[in-house]
């Protein structure tokens, strides 16, 4: 289990080290800063996305290994939001912050997103033990943040595009399946699905 927490931290971090050596060897284009923005945005809404089918998968197969790394897909999230917002400051604003009103009436998607990014800021907070114990049950209840976070970020995805949307069609179609997965009735008939392999083993038992 080790092994396969190594290989997800890894996984994750591959990406920003792809990025970045593409942009310090001059391969990200005429816009390095955007090339950085909109894959770090990208990044961090896939990982979003990726944490969500954990739970759903972990039923379905009943392996156990897809909850080992919920947190860690979750704080990878939050991270690669981050990158994305500091791309956007850093490049974009130019650390100029008396032009951030300015930007953010042109473009009020950008409140849209930094809504969303502190939702996934609360969850990475609380996403210890100790917050777990301390919040009880609450601490359910905070979590749910994760759908209202993704439903923001979608929005703030869809207000970017408009034009093609098809990238957002993909990625807006697999938040909708990952919500109706959590429906209890369609949760439940999840969990009663054996893993086919486990059909397999259990009639070699019986014979
Ligand atoms: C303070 C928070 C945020 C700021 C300031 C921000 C800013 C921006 C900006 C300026 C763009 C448009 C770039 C352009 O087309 O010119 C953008 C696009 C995008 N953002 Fe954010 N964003 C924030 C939060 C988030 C979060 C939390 C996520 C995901 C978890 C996210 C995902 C995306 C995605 C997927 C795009 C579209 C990328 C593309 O067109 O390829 N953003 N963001």
């Amino acid at each position: 289990m080790r092994l396969w927490r190594c290989t997800v931290f890894v996984a994750a971090l591959l990406p920003f080290l792809w990025w970045a050596w593409q942009v310090a060897a001059g391969q990200a284009g005429p816009e390095p800063g955007q090339y950085l923005l909109l894959n770090f945005g990208q990044c961090a809404l896939i990982l979003l996305l990726l944490t969500l089918s954990l739970t759903p998968l972990m039923k379905l197969t009943r392996w156990k290994g897809f909850a080992l790394i919920r947190r860690q897909l979750g704080l990878w999230t939050f991270s690669y939001g981050v990158l994305h917002l500091t791309s956007y400051l850093l490049f974009i604003l130019g650390l100029d912050f008396s032009a951030l009103g300015a930007d953010l009436q042109r473009r009020p998607y950008i409140i849209v997103g930094f809504a969303a990014l502190v939702m996934l800021l609360a969850l990475a907070v609380t996403s210890n033990r100790y917050s777990m114990k301390r919040l009880g049950k609450r601490w359910k209840f905070l979590h749910r943040l994760v759908y209202i976070a993704l439903a923001l970020v979608l929005l703030h995805f869809f207000w970017v595009v408009r034009a093609d949307m098809g990238q957002w069609s993909a990625y807006a179609l697999a938040g909708v399946v990952l919500m109706l997965l959590r429906i209890p009735v369609i949760s439940r008939a999840l969990g009663r699905i054996r893993p086919r392999h486990g059909r397999v083993a259990s009639t070699h038992r019986s014979r």
